[in-house]
């Protein structure tokens, strides 16, 4: 059932250029520039007409929110707020019928979430979901929704659903920037020929697998790592730290690159990882000067980089690099190289990479 991998997490790793592939089935059509989304397509007045759009999460899933929110204002232009479920239930959160809530969860069955759902149903907005486990119980409370349709996930640390839901995600934004007319239609054919070929080049970033062992192995005996992105390269950054923490039990904490002067720069020693999202896109320059920031107080730099940087290569102590994509795809191919090192370390550590200690694989009670 594993089929040939050691762990379930490995093998849904490696299902990813598969997974993402099914997501986009009879979804996109790149050469007219079209996306047809059917379980949300009733709702296209709704969201083309939308106030806002509020995500709500929890976990990986949450993640996957905060980059659904740079991608729907980037190219819907619709404003967008992301929400953890457990805060936006009991905030009396401001919902109007104008309103769009997106609910994003693997399992369908978290409690936090589909309490979420329920408040913002009795308050009239329109309710869709994304989430894999077809039949559950989320999708059955919305009003439409997109599975992600990335098969069963067993791993307790999400990966194949994450860029699942990014996938769902990238396509909702460009059905949002169709529907609202916010792109010219060149570049919506740009991004959905882009997006039709993101397989191919998540199976060119499964190729880091010997790199990630041999950093896992030098970095498997800290006691903390900070992870830093900016942009789009912030949720991956949260989620980097969210997969090493919940398997390998090593401290981690992600951080907007440049907040780090604000205050996790203190922390920052020759023991300490620091995992960097430095590829080339707009704000490589300024994640440059923030890595000279950290190399200055010695931290052990780790950076994902677009395959044949060599700025970041002259002053990171590990490079691993990833194939180059329009900026919007960076979520999708910089995750793998951070799933692949979370698992090696915590394999390392001879810590149970599909069952971590004290977690479930859905969260059922709040
Ligand atoms: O099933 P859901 O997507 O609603 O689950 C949300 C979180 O519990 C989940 O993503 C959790 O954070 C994962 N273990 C992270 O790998």
């Amino acid at each position: 059932e594993k089929a040939g991998y050691d762990h379930f997490m490995l093998k849904e790793i490696h299902e990813q250029p598969r997974s993402i592939r099914d997501c986009m089935r009879g979804r996109i059509y790149p050469q007219e520039g079209m996306v047809q989304l059917g379980g949300i397509k009733e709702y296209a007045e709704k969201l083309r007409n939308a106030d806002r759009i509020i995500i709500v999460a929890c976990g990986t899933s949450w993640h996957a929110g905060l980059v659904g929110e740079y991608l729907i204002e980037e190219y819907a232009r619709v404003p967008v707020g992301v929400e953890y479920a457990s805060e936006f239930r009991y905030r009396n959160p401001i919902i109007t019928e104008r309103d769009i809530v997106i609910a994003i969860s693997q399992s369908g069955e978290t409690a936090d979430t589909m309490a979420a759902v329920e408040l913002a149903k009795e308050r009239g907005a329109t309710i869709l979901g994304i989430c894999n486990v077809v039949g559950s119980s989320i999708p059955r409370l919305t009003h439409g929704g997109v599975y992600t349709h990335a098969g069963p996930e067993i791993g307790v640390a999400s990966t194949k659903a994450f860029t699942a839901q990014v996938t769902v995600l990238t396509q909702i934004a460009l059905y949002v920037a169709q529907l609202r007319g916010t792109l010219p239609q060149s570049k919506l054919v740009e991004l959905l020929t882009t997006l039709q070929d993101i397989p191919l080049l998540v199976e060119k970033a499964l190729n880091c697998d010997e790199a990630t062992r041999y950093i896992a192995s030098e970095i498997k005996d800290a006691t903390n790592a900070i992870f830093l992105g900016r942009g789009i390269g912030f949720p991956v950054a949260l989620e980097g730290a969210l997969k090493l923490k919940e398997i390998s039990y090593i401290h981690a904490e992600g951080y907007p690159a440049a907040e780090m002067k604000h205050g996790p720069i203190a922390l920052i020693d020759e023991e300490m990882p620091v995992v960097v999202i430095a590829t080339q896109n707009s704000s490589y320059e300024k994640v440059i000067s923030n890595i000279q920031e950290v190399k200055a107080r010695k931290g052990r730099i780790i950076a994902i980089v677009t395959e044949g940087d060599t700025a970041v290569k002259g002053l990171a102590d590990y490079v691993i690099e990833i194939p180059h994509a329009d900026e919007a795809f960076l979520p999708l191919l910089a995750t793998i190289p951070l799933q692949l090192l979370s698992y090696h370390t915590a394999l390392l550590r001879g810590c149970n990479v599909d069952q971590p200690r004290n977690l479930a694989k859905s969260v059922t009670v709040e």
